[in-house]
């Protein structure tokens, strides 16, 4: 037998004896692998990440529509926005179990299950570390006082909600006996799922699959009371979704994970890339999930949106190269037969063919529909605005196509959640060889009132900046700026995100246009309108150079 077919037996010997009988979430049955999105806890907390309230719900939407079966929406204790979110989001969507992270600490679980409360469908996910290391150097406690206060804080979660997760931290790199036993302790406690973590990406997939036969092997009540077993996967090593994949493959029917795979460092296993693997590789998993794949690019581009994380080009199932084709070999053999070089359809992931949308005689009517169909539901208010600017561009170029017109739509959503306090009335620019780079911008206030600057800078976009921060007073430092052009061709909009550090906030902006030194200031004043607005609603000073 070669190693390919001896990993596929040793992956099988290992599937649930059962494979259909009903377990404790809804109609999912032994075949079916959870999916437990954690892009608004593991993700948002990843540097550069962080999302408003608005923001969170959005997203919770998304991954509601696209059929996730449990949304981890925040660690209640560490913020307000936190606890807020897992209230709003449980509130809100009764299908999805909505989970809220706890440590084992009383007054962690006792802020989750506030959190949840009144929820039709919620979770309470309780962590401790276990590894040696972490116990050593972390925790500073012995095996036996970890195992104490699992027992205790999973058995306080169970008085909030039946559906209790218990997750040993640095599971992967735990002793087996020991995650043998702090396992069990967890499940006699009352844990319904076990997570057993890659939490700093170490493990490899026999390694890690190996891990979850033994549990399983080593504690029939597992498979005896429906108990799930989970993974968690850091991608470290870039083995998150191979790790995913071989604890599925050992018992495992949950996997945590993230939208375009964000998280802390490397990221976690990607939600994107585990779902279209069970799928395409269904002949060999025998397993499948709820998700509804043809949701899974417009949720990928509304995540790298609102986080600001672009997508890299070549990355598995949304990147932009995904489905291209180059090679002059590959793309004779795509014509002939699509399969010869294509092992899914780019429709079954939602990936819309690059359609010529509209032309600058086109109606508000027909927008709304494009408008719909990239995933967006957008009110009258909404829609007129998009419209406003979908006609000037279409004034300044010459095809508008979808990646346009969704690039307007983000920008009038990023417009709706913050308050113009400044607009941009005028920019003039010097720059070149031999020049001083300098900046002169004109802004007008929220009274109407406009107030004109010049700076010079080491580069026109830092003339801009210093010019801006002359004008609105608010000091902040730039800590990112990217810039993109939106599609392809010599008239394309550039897209320029910036990330602004303000007192201990980050704030970021966006900005569009034809002429990317334009789309630079409107990025940046953009960011300074919302630190503007945060400050105002938290009712910090904000000082104002009177004009
Ligand atoms: O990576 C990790 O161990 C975690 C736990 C809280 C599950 O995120
Ligand atoms: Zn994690």
């Amino acid at each position: 037998m070669g190693r390919f077919c001896l990993d596929i037996f040793y992956w099988f010997q290992w599937l649930p004896h059962e494979d259909r009988r009903h377990d404790r979430i809804g109609s999912i049955t032994m075949d079916t692998v959870r999916i437990f999105d954690t892009t608004l806890r593991d993700g948002e907390q990843s540097p550069g990440c962080s999302m408003n309230h608005a923001e969170k719900l959005d997203v919770a939407r998304a991954l509601d529509t696209m059929g996730v079966d449990i949304i981890e929406a925040g660690f209640p204790i560490t913020s307000p926005g936190d606890f807020e979110a897992v209230r709003a989001i449980s509130q809100e969507l009764p299908r999805p179990v909505t989970c809220a992270l706890a440590r084992t600490v009383g007054a962690d679980v006792d802020r989750a299950g506030e959190a949840l409360k009144g929820a039709a469908n919620g979770r309470i996910h309780v962590f401790c570390a276990t590894s040696e290391i972490h116990r050593k150097h972390k925790l500073n406690k012995a095996k036996s006082e970890i195992i104490s206060i699992t027992r205790e804080q999973v058995a306080h979660a169970r008085q909030f909600t039946d559906n209790v997760e218990f997750s040993p931290e640095d599971g992967a790199r735990t002793e087996l006996d020991y995650l043998v036993e702090i396992t069990h302790a967890a499940i006699e406690a009352g844990a319904t799922t076990i997570n057993i973590p890659d939490t700093v990406g170490y493990a490899m997939p026999e390694e890690y699959g190996h891990i979850f036969a033994h549990v399983r092997q080593k504690l029939p009540i597992i498979d005896a009371e429906g108990i799930v077993l989970s993974s968690h996967c850091h991608d470290d090593l870039g083995l998150a979704v191979a790790n995913s994949l071989a604890a599925v493959m050992n018992g495992a029917r949950q996997i945590e994970c993230t939208i375009n795979g964000i998280g802390e460092r490397a990221g976690n296993a990607s939600l994107e890339e585990v779902v279209m693997a069970l799928r395409t590789r269904r002949d060999l998993t025998q397993l499948s999930t709820n998700i509804q794949t043809r949701r899974i690019y417009p949720t990928s581009r509304l995540v790298a949106s609102v986080t600001g994380m672009h997508v890299q080009r070549n990355k598995a199932i949304v990147g932009e190269n995904a489905f291209a084709h180059e090679a002059g070999i590959h793309q004779d053999g795509m014509l002939k037969e699509r399969t010869t070089y294509e092992i899914m359809d780019p429709r079954d992931v939602g990936i819309p063919e690059s359609k010529l949308v509209l032309g600058k005689h086109s109606g508000r009517h027909a927008l709304r529909e494009r408008i719909e169909d990239m995933g967006y539901t957008v009110d009258a208010a909404t829609l007129g605005h998009v419209y406003d600017a979908f006609k000037v561009l279409a004034d300044k170029k010459k095809n508008v196509y979808d990646e346009d017109v969704e690039a307007l739509v983000e920008t009038e959503l990023d417009a709706q959640s913050t308050t113009e306090l400044w607009k941009l009335d005028n920019l003039q620019v010097t720059s070149g060889m031999g020049a001083i780079p300098t900046a002169a911008v004109t802004l007008s206030d929220a009274t109407g009132t406009a107030v004109t600057d010049a700076s010079i800078g080491d580069g026109p976009i830092d003339a801009i900046y210093s010019t801006i921060q002359r004008i609105t007073n608010v000091e902040a430092e730039l800590i990112d700026y990217q810039i993109r052009a939106v599609t392809g061709g010599k008239d394309a909009q550039g897209e320029v995100l910036v990330e602004l550090q303000h007192r201990d906030r980050r704030v970021r902006g966006r900005g569009i246009s034809t002429d990317v030194i334009e789309a630079s200031a409107r990025a940046y004043l953009a960011a300074i309108n919302r630190i503007r607005t945060l400050d105002e609603r938290d009712g910090n000073e904000v000082e104002v150079n009177q004009p």
